[in-house]
């Protein structure tokens, strides 16, 4: 099914075989200028990092939550999300979610200043964040390369085509990235927001293409009690069976349509199942049974899958995998920080038991999902993303938070992304799985 309604791509290679030619030179003329512009020895520092990953953790010192050193590879493979590569590796590809970062001395592709879709809580550098080799690595996949994303080959390819970004503020993050990396070619304009601009649309005229976020961090009914800064005057109640009608309702507006459900489900929440109330997340009120999180986030996902399975609509449909998030020496309201300046090495980090435990749900629930006819695509963003503790913002999610005061407290965020940094990943992948498939291609 995937790929019909385009031509295979090397079709669309020989019609442009003569474009390339004239592409390669082209290349070789502005490379070669660059190379002279760019061995100037005056050239700012590039950060090296030829030294590798894994900064030694300190002795006696253990990440909160982490799983013994020791035992942490042995963990990783027993994890239940394991099948979900080992069926991709069933299918003869390679498994491009397990892998290392690997030092790319040439940097993002896009810089704080060339983008202006980088919203201020994730512009790391404009606010003061000192260290920088954050920037100089990319994922290497075991046993292939995983090649830049292709704005101009992504852009051609989206011609009349619509995506939706279902979920929380992670995909804000998600979709920075990606305006970031299209802009390059052609920029987008916004076309719609809500009030709180958490709900926003953009247009790519040239391509009559439209990238929307729609705010469901739920996915599901709720009722939330919360000021700006998260402080929430009483539970959340979330109804698990019903949709959160505002990404249901247009649902079939859109060709690709990418979800996840995310931290919001470890709030306290009391859970409303059939219009009676099942059971309580972490309640105060010991009338109400503990439920725990995984049976509530299990339901939410099945009901949403079962409305895809069902709905006559058939968009490409990516889940992706949980975010972990970074804090050590605390949690993000208690002072937690996240101020490793590089990635782990594969066997050093691996993740939180929050996290295995969200993370086996989804992945139970999406293969079960995947056998029932629906165009589903794993994004498992998860166990790359567990390696990058140095990519938050951390203190940098405020404009220069030590200026005044070296000593200042200051909530550090360590769960989404500086820009550009490791997000920038999920849409190289997210462009891999649909080359691999014939959807789109690379120029
Ligand atoms: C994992 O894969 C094995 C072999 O394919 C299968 O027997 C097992 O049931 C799978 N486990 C889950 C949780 O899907
Ligand atoms: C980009 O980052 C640099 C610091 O590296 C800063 O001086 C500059 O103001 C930033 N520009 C924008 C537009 O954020
Ligand atoms: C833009 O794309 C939509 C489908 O997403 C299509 O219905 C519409 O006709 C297109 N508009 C133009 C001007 O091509
Ligand atoms: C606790 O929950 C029970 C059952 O839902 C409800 O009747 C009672 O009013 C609740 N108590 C408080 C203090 O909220
Ligand atoms: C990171 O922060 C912790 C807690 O504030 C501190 O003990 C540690 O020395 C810091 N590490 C680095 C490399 O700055």
């Amino acid at each position: 099914m995937a790929g019909e309604e385009g031509k295979p791509c090397s079709v669309r290679m020989k019609n442009g075989r003569r474009f390339l030619l004239v592409l390669f030179v082209a290349a070789l003329v502005i490379g070669f200028s660059l190379y002279l512009i760019y061995s100037n020895p005056h050239r700012a520092d590039v950060p090296s990092c030829s030294a590798g990953i894994g900064e030694a953790l300190p002795e006696n010192t253990r990440v909160q939550g982490d799983p013994s050193l020791e035992s942490a590879s042995a963990s990783y493979i027993q994890l239940p999300g394991m099948n979900a590569t080992s069926e991709y590796l069933l299918q003869g590809k390679c498994d491009i979610f397990s892998g290392n970062w690997i030092c790319n001395p040439s940097g993002p592709v896009y810089t704080n200043n060339s983008c202006k879709f980088i919203e201020a809580p994730q512009n790391c550098l404009r606010n003061g964040r000192p260290d920088a080799m954050y920037l100089y690595w990319r994922w290497k996949p075991n046993g292939c390369d995983l090649p830049q994303f292709d704005s101009f080959g992504f852009l051609n390819a989206m011609k009349d085509k619509s995506w939706a970004f279902i979920g929380d503020s992670i995909f804000r993050n998600h979709i920075q990235s990606m305006l970031c990396l299209l802009s390059k070619v052609y920029e987008p304009v916004e076309i719609y927001h809500d009030e709180t601009f958490k709900s926003r649309t953009w247009y790519f005229s040239n391509h009559n293409f439209t990238v929307a976020m729609i705010w469901a961090p739920f996915l599901v009914k709720s009722e939330t009690f919360e000021d700006d800064d998260g402080k929430a005057s009483s539970e959340v109640h979330l109804y698990i069976d019903v949709l959160d009608n505002k990404w249901a309702a247009q649902y079939s507006k859109y060709d690709y349509v990418i979800f996840s459900g995310g931290q919001w489900f470890l709030k306290t929440m009391v859970i409303w199942e059939d219009n009676t109330i099942v059971g309580c997340h972490n309640c105060k009120n010991s009338s109400i049974k503990e439920v725990g999180i995984d049976y509530p986030y299990r339901k939410v996902l099945q009901t949403v899958y079962h409305f895809m399975s069902s709905t006559e609509h058939k968009p490409i449909i990516f889940f992706r995998t949980w975010t972990p998030d970074h804090f050590e020496y605390g949690e993000w309201f208690s002072g937690g920080v996240c101020n490793r300046t590089r990635p782990y090495a594969a066997w050093q980090y691996n993740g939180k038991p929050v996290d295995h435990e969200m993370r086996k749900v989804e992945l139970q629930e999406f293969w079960t999902a995947a056998r029932r006819g629906i165009r589903l695509r794993l994004l498992d963003t998860f166990f790359l993303s567990v390696l990058r503790p140095d990519g938050h913002p951390g203190p940098y999610r405020t404009f220069h938070p030590f200026e005044q005061d070296k000593t200042a407290k200051v909530q550090n965020d360590c769960l989404h992304w500086c820009l550009p940094g490791p997000i920038d990943t999920w849409n190289e992948l997210i462009m891999k799985i649909l080359v691999d498939e014939g959807e789109i291609c690379y120029t």
